[in-house]
């Protein structure tokens, strides 16, 4: 019963006047004579969750329209139309059409009317309305599924398109949603790479307040899905505040070219377009074969963005990371330590180390594959022969798997299967795997080309190759998946020259039917994906794997920034955060005191990217008692808390703080960094927040940076209340001081 008027089969039937099997179909409200703007509306179509509610509504014309979206105890009593569901081109539509098609015949106009809506119960937590809309003049059918996860409070969309035409009809745009809101002082928050220092800084947090107009982020580089901007913004009343106002999160599932779309308009209010990318992407598509966008991932929270980022954070746990819940291992990654340059002997040498710290896992990073004059030495070579390098490892693969294990740690590995290098037997072989536009250059990235992962004999040979490696080293239970280029002079010897515009949905199409085929075979097999980087750092690719890497960028006082940012839309769990010895971003041009670098590599998935043997004996000191609280304490609030943003290094007023509160509320870390010395700078007030306002929290120090002793506040007790009311003073003002408090309810 909703809005207090009964539905059911019966009135199903009756609402779409037509005697039919009506098992599934439920979920429409007759409130005849409510009226938005000329049009009567008929029927509403409830999707909620156990805080939000989505209505949409259908009118008397069979439109479907979106009314509103937001908590379900503010549901508003006038019920105004905002816009189409999916606004289509034709009629009198003025939006940039969330689709736009030309049929068989040459038409280029779409209209789309409601057919029926069915609901699905799919499990306790989980509801599926889907919306079957479809074109009165023409065979082609629109339907536009919304999940609700209820504890989650997050609803995910996808329009799946199909038709009977009599031949070929192109997409030449096709969105994943298309929310629409009232007028209001409308804001963007958005993720960028900022590039300082020459090194990249993924998911850098960009704040601006929406004029009239459209704003457009996007990504038109295929492969690096998430390198340069992040296909997830947060559209908020003002500008976005971490407890309290209103904000939306919404993210596109996209290992592709994608676009977010803000669109204000003085007069209606904000529309948010977002999914595939349009741009050079007019897709043919034959008759009965889904066209199926990604899916949009929608939030809504009353109190402020942080509620957006634990929902997505419970939502990435629950239901898109593989084995999400499971904690992640510590571990080494060998790139920084010892990049290509390797043999036998030093990788055992750091096997050991990790062992000696106490790691639980060892990565072997690129390098140990291509043979002869392919060998990887250098990044010009060996990509796409994945046989491992007799010369440097004779002992193989599963020689170091069983070396490793033998010291009681895992064994990983690192590849990265779509790409090639000139210099390879693999692109002497298959010329015509190479992306490529006809008698164009193939142009080199990173001296490297990119497979065409749109060809099935290529999708083929990747899962082939990377079966192949795990038959012959079956110690492997770890795989860093790397992709380091994008697209250029797009274009694919397989697919007919009248689809050329086919690859970018295709090619990720294909790279997800590789995924799965892995997945398929190696359910539990841990997995990192990594673009450069955060250049995959989006929902889509995220539901094959267990984590990604974070950035390039392991400097910690630029750590302090990224994670931040990352932290908005993806959780700590997957965000994998290495204590490096890089100095990056540091005025001393020196690595950041150890314990600094530890505290910001503890707020991910901790884990070293270095040599070993180049740490001091300070520093290893304090990296081993870090990796001994990880493993008893840390991780298990950081990877499976919530998330609560307190001092935001974006204030750019010397300082950060954020904390991880247990779900049952009896623990808590609190993580501060002192990150410059700004002139006025005096000691950090901290306002806690997430504690139970009732518990006494006892606070102790933990892992105190050798330089100074523990604060004053170590061994103190307070309550919830206090702690999130008066909040604490904290004296580490000096530069790069750090601390980490640990809070244990009574
Ligand atoms: C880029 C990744 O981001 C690095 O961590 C490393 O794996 C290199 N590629 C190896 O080529």
């Amino acid at each position: 019963m909703l809005g207090g008027v009964a539905f059911g089969a019966a009135n199903s039937v009756l609402f779409y006047g037509k005697a039919r099997t009506m098992n599934k179909v439920v979920g429409l409200i007759a409130l005849a004579g409510a009226l938005a703007g000329n049009v009567a509306w008929a029927e509403a179509i409830r999707i909620e969750t156990s805080r939000t509610l989505l209505l949409l509504e259908k009118n008397d014309k069979g439109d479907v329209g979106w009314i509103y979206w937001g908590d379900k105890a503010d549901e508003p009593a006038r019920k105004w139309w905002r816009g189409p569901v999916l606004s289509t081109f034709g009629g009198w539509a003025e939006e940039d059409a969330a689709l736009r098609v030309t049929h068989a015949d040459g038409s280029l106009t779409t209209e789309l009317k409601l057919d029926k809506v069915e609901r699905k119960e799919l499990d306790a937590n989980r509801t599926r309305t889907s919306l079957t809309l479809k074109d009165p003049l023409y065979p082609l059918t629109v339907r536009v599924d919304f999940t609700a996860y209820a504890k989650e409070d997050v609803i995910t969309q996808q329009v799946t398109l199909t038709h009977q035409e009599p031949g070929d009809i192109t997409v030449h745009a096709m969105a994943s949603t298309l929310p629409a809101f009232p007028q209001g002082d409308w804001w963007l928050t958005s993720f960028q790479n900022r590039f300082l220092d020459n090194w990249p800084n993924e998911m850098h947090l960009v704040e601006e307040r929406l004029m009239p107009g459209t704003k457009r982020i996007a990504n038109y580089r295929s492969t690096r899905s998430a390198y340069f901007e992040n296909p997830a913004v947060i559209v908020s009343d003002g500008p976005a505040q971490e407890e309290a106002g209103e904000a939306y999160g919404i993210a596109v599932a996209w290992t592709g070219n994608w676009q977010i779309d803000c669109r204000l308009d003085t007069g209606r209010g904000l529309s948010v377009k977002a999914g595939m990318a349009d741009l050079g992407a007019d897709y043919k598509l034959p008759p009965d074969t889904p066209y199926v966008s990604p899916e949009a991932i929608l939030t809504h929270s009353s109190s402020g963005k942080g509620q957006i980022s634990r929902n997505m954070h419970d939502y990435a746990r629950n239901y898109v990371l593989v084995d999400g819940d499971r904690p992640n291992p510590i571990l080494l990654n060998s790139w920084e330590g010892v990049y290509l340059t390797f043999d036998e002997a030093k990788i055992k040498e750091m096997i050991k180390d990790a062992a000696d710290m106490g790691l639980e896992l060892f990565v072997l990073d690129d390098g140990w594959f291509g043979n002869g004059e392919n060998a990887r030495d250098t990044v010009k070579a060996g990509l796409g022969d994945w046989q491992v390098n007799a010369k440097k490892l004779p002992c193989g693969l599963q020689g170091l798997a069983d070396y490793a294990k033998s010291l009681g740690i895992r064994f990983g590995l690192w590849v990265e299967l779509e790409m090639v290098n000139p210099n390879s037997n693999l692109a002497k072989a298959h010329p015509e795997w190479v992306v490529q536009s006809g008698k164009r250059e193939k142009l080199q990235g990173r001296n490297q080309w990119l497979l065409d992962m749109t060809n099935p004999a290529v999708q083929d040979f990747v899962v082939a190759s990377f079966d192949q490696i795990l038959k012959d080293a079956p110690g492997i239970s770890y795989i860093k998946w790397d992709a380091n280029r994008t697209v250029a002079n797009v274009g694919s010897t397989y697919l007919p020259k009248d689809r050329q515009a086919n690859f970018w949905y295709d090619y990720a199409r294909g790279l997800y039917a590789v995924y799965a085929r892995i997945r398929a075979k190696h359910p539990h097999l841990q997995m990192q994906v990594c673009a450069s980087g955060g250049g995959r750092v989006d929902y889509g690719a995220l539901a094959y794997h267990n984590e990604f890497w974070t950035s390039d960028n392991t400097s910690a006082i630029r750590r302090v920034f990224i994670q931040w940012g990352t932290g908005h839309f993806y959780p700590a769990k997957a965000m994998a955060a290495h204590f490096s010895r890089s100095g990056v971003g540091n005025p001393l041009n020196t690595p950041f005191p150890a314990s600094f670098r530890l505290h910001v590599a503890l707020v991910g998935r901790f884990g070293f990217e270095l040599q070993p043997s180049h740490l001091t004996p300070d520093e290893r000191k304090v990296a081993e008692a870090g990796i001994r609280a990880a493993k008893a304490y840390i991780r298990d609030i950081v990877q499976f808390g919530d998330l609560y943003r307190l001092h935001s290094p974006y204030l750019r007023d010397g300082y950060a703080a954020l904390a991880y509160v247990a779900k049952d509320k009896t623990q808590a870390l609190v993580f501060a960094y002192s990150l410059d010395t700004a002139y006025d700078k005096g000691p950090l007030s901290l306002k806690l927040a997430g504690l139970d306002p009732a518990k006494t929290y006892a606070i102790e120090e933990v892992l105190v940076p050798p330089a100074r002793k523990p604060l004053k506040v170590s061994g103190q007790k307070r309550t919830g209340a206090q702690l999130m009311k008066d909040g604490l003073t904290l004296p580490i003002a000096k530069l790069y001081d750090s601390c980490l408090l640990r809070l244990r309810a009574e």
